[in-house]
């Protein structure tokens, strides 16, 4: 499919949820940064995991656990495909995103970085990649460091080369900011983290359906997303790591699956990536991941770029023509994510006078309270894009944000 072909309008087809009214109105979906909705193929491949081989993985030996083991992990190899890692052993499946980056702060930070060593992260991060880097601090007598944000929601990389210092030995960096939209240039990030010995781990979780990942070129140490944000189940993530790091770090929890031997004198880990899996995972929602990445595949991670840039930027200008809104954070590298706050509207009532007219929205702190506080602000309210919206929705939102504003 080339830019030229694609159809919003075929794309919408496939989400049942896209065709309801809400308070009477059509649903304008664009709360799409806290979860997208998910197309009809993932929702039956969940339906038919459940209805025709529902069972347990990897320790049967009987038709429907080898069916069910297999399904699991063909969503794997379809993960380890699109993000370009180099073997299927670096991907592990966790619950999401913040489950990915508690894994890497308890596994690989609390073993391998020092009291008094030091980690950056930046200002505009989401409260998953702050506080499991503070409370390991804390334990561990480490220096958490933050990167500037400027103004126009850029990172300040002149402050972040000045934040390095000897004992700096880990970045945990947000690719794309949820409250922001901007898109930060990480692989430079990586770069300067690499000539200084620097550990690094990427927060993906708004990029993943977004733009093309590709680990190895990025050559990021750790790289974390979770399924819901790119049209598959809530309750799936993964964590890649590189092969020779996750070799060395000890398993995350204890329990069933992870083990090669248990008893009372030495207890020997199961081999990569299953080390980090313990415990019967979210098989089911694994499975449905696999159809969210088809569709995804499907279209094109180009065209989906494409188009949404183009939907960005159709966005970008029609609000920048609204008299009373404040669009928070306009770095030229961005996707299309407005937080914006309305002169007299407090932004929650924003949020429930635009659900009355069907139009979902997210409002609040978005979980980024410091980046709030850097902004003097308490919250904002934000629209999120996603690939089924089109240029009419947000005309629609224009149109009745134009008459509370009126
Ligand atoms: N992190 C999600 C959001 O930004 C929940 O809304």
């Amino acid at each position: 499919m080339s830019i030229k072909s694609f159809n919003p309008n075929r794309i919408r087809n496939k989400f049942p949820i896209l065709n309801k009214k809400i308070n009477n109105n059509q649903l304008v979906y664009f709360d799409n940064a806290a979860t997208t909705q998910k197309p009809i193929q993932v929702i039956e491949s969940i339906n038919k995991y459940y209805s025709e081989y529902n069972a347990n993985i990897h320790r049967g030996i009987h038709t429907l656990a080898e069916k069910a083991t297999q399904e699991y992990e063909k969503t794997r190899k379809t993960v380890s495909k699109f993000i370009n890692s180099r073997s299927e052993k670096e991907v592990i499946f966790t619950r999401g995103t913040t489950e990915g980056i508690n894994l890497i702060a308890s596994s690989f930070v609390k073993n391998f970085i020092k009291k008094g060593d030091e980690i950056i992260i930046s200002e505009m991060e989401h409260h998953s990649n702050i506080v499991p880097w503070q409370m390991i601090c804390e334990e561990n007598e480490i220096i958490l460091k933050t990167i500037n944000v400027f103004e126009n929601g850029e990172i300040d990389l002149d402050n972040f080369k000045e934040l390095i210092s000897n004992k700096t030995k880990f970045l945990s960096i947000v690719h794309t900011s949820n409250t922001l939209g901007t898109v930060n240039p990480i692989k430079e990030m990586i770069e300067i983290c690499k000539k200084n010995n620097i550990i690094t781990m990427i927060d993906g979780a708004q990029a993943s359906a977004h733009s093309k990942i590709d680990v190895q070129d990025l050559n990021c140490d750790f790289f974390v997303l979770s399924a819901h944000k790119m049209y598959g189940p809530t309750g799936v993530g993964i964590v890649y790591g590189k092969e020779e790091i996750l070799e060395k770090m000890p398993p995350y929890m204890g329990g069933g699956e992870m083990i090669k031997d248990v008893n009372f004198k030495k207890t020997t880990y199961n081999e990569l990536p299953y080390k980090f899996e313990a415990g019967t995972p979210n098989i089911g929602d694994v499975i449905g991941f696999n159809e969210a990445l088809s569709f995804i595949n499907n279209i094109g991670l180009d065209n989906i770029s494409l188009y949404e840039k183009e939907l960005k930027n159709y966005a970008s200008n029609s609000f920048n023509e609204i008299e009373g809104i404040n669009i928070i954070g306009n770095s030229k590298n961005k996707i299309g994510i407005f937080s914006f706050t309305v002169d007299k509207i407090h932004y929650y009532d924003l949020g429930l006078l635009l659900d009355s007219k069907g139009i979902a929205i997210r409002t609040g702190h978005h979980c980024t309270q410091p980046l709030m506080d850097k902004f003097n602000l308490e919250g904002t309210a934000r629209v999120s894009l996603a690939i089924y919206n089109t240029k009419n929705e947000i005309d629609y939102f224009v149109e009745k944000l134009k008459q509370l504003i009126n």
